[in-house]
């Protein structure tokens, strides 16, 4: 079990008031809070190493060369990859779905080939594919999710077929919660010739991730959602692939050799971080791993598991809410989104953010999602590790809190 208490204490942000209340920040699958080992590393970078990677032979340049691919080994041992070569740093999920689009996607789609998504994804799983089939004419096809908010896999199953050459699919819904069967999908993409790539901007901050379990060949995620800063994204794909693609973007420490004919490109990973990387970020984010790790992932997800099924239960009892995505705990994530009656949820925001508690309301992103369920929006709730509640009967620590 989490000591909750303790952790909370690492988090020098929710020490505040916001309109004279203590603040409840449940805005997690936004952007998580960062805590002090976090804080503490980016200032240190700063304060003691400050140099530019893989240049210099000087001793701070070696020294941040070291912590930055440091870093890139805890990205792979966060996901279960063997090999941190496999490892990009990005800026962001959206950034590493785009490098995908770009330097595999226009390599390898024609006309009439078909990317396979469905109505649950952020719209950085949705337009740069839409960019890739306007400059290949591909052809994108949706598919739908069950009234429950599971994909509805019957219909993978007919959609998915000769002609796709990509699956690509969010692994944990940041509307509906939904965690999806990615290695069923996997095994019916790659049945049909067709890589699978995984979304998993909420999951790698809330579940185990092993991605030779799951099956896939790409997989994307953002450090800011796990503790980390803003600014670094992470993209691995399954091993050789890397190597097969061409560049996303060009310039210094990317190549091997330039000529005024042309350029031969360096290795992988290096041959997809042209210019000067974040840095100092990625640096930081080796803390973020560090927390989690320290935490242990199955233990995360025990005790948000625990959170969501009272936040669900409690959200149930209030006449006219209703929510959207699975009910079982088991299906699901921490990101918990709801409508209720006679109520925007811009109104619902803004009133809870008068007592301190800071919740999400729009359309997450997610517009075809939105369009699918019938509202222009939700309100939602997410959760994440700073969080306890009065729950004692799920075995999560007595709740110390006003609002949980
Ligand atoms: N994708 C983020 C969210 O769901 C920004 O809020």
């Amino acid at each position: 079990m989490l000591d909750v208490g303790r952790i909370k204490q690492d988090f020098p942000i929710l020490g505040q008031q916001v309109h004279s209340r203590r603040l409840v920040y449940l805005d997690n699958a936004a952007t998580t809070q960062k805590p002090r080992q976090v804080i503490d590393a980016l200032v240190r970078y700063y304060e003691t190493t400050n140099a530019n990677i893989h240049r210099g032979i000087h001793t701070l340049a070696v020294q941040a060369t070291d912590q930055y691919e440091d870093v890139r080994t805890k990205a792979a041992a966060h996901i279960g990859a063997s090999n941190p070569q496999d490892i990009v740093f990005t800026r962001n999920t959206t950034e590493s779905i785009n490098l995908v689009a770009r330097a595999w996607g226009d390599t390898n789609l024609g006309e009439g080939d078909e990317i396979v998504l469905s109505l649950m994804e952020h719209h950085s799983n949705i337009v740069p594919w839409q960019l890739l089939a306007r400059r290949t004419g591909a052809v994108l096809r949706f598919i739908d999710f069950r009234d429950d908010g599971t994909l509805d896999l019957d219909q993978a199953r007919g959609l998915i077929g000769e002609r796709t050459k990509l699956v690509s699919i969010v692994h944990m819904s940041n509307v509906l919660g939904t965690i999806n069967p990615v290695a069923e999908l996997a095994e019916m993409a790659h049945a049909a010739g067709a890589l699978l790539l995984v979304d998993g901007a909420q999951s790698a901050p809330h579940l185990p991730v092993d991605v030779t379990q799951l099956g896939c060949d790409f997989f994307g995620f953002s450090l800011h959602k796990m503790l980390g800063p803003t600014g670094v994204g992470v993209l691995w794909a399954k091993p050789g692939l890397l190597e097969e693609m061409e560049p996303f973007l060009g310039g210094g420490e990317m190549i091997a050799i330039v000529k005024p004919e042309g350029s031969t490109w360096a290795d992988v990973p290096h041959k997809f971080e042209a210019g000067t990387p974040n840095i100092a970020d990625v640096i930081a984010s080796g803390a973020a791993f560090d927390y989690l790790r320290e935490l242990g992932m199955d233990s995360v997800r025990e005790h948000e598991k625990a959170i969501t099924a009272y936040a669900m239960d409690s959200l149930q009892r209030i006449p006219g809410v209703s929510i959207h995505g699975p009910l079982d705990v088991e299906q699901r994530g921490g990101a918990v989104s709801f409508s209720m009656d006679c109520a925007h949820p811009h109104d619902i925001s803004t009133i809870v953010d008068g007592h301190g508690v800071a919740i999400r309301a729009g359309h997450h992103c997610a517009q075809l999602l939105m369009r699918r369920l019938g509202v222009p929006a939700t309100s939602r709730g997410s959760f994440a590790i700073q969080r306890r509640c009065r729950c004692a009967h799920r075995g999560v620590a007595a709740c110390e809190e006003d609002v949980c």
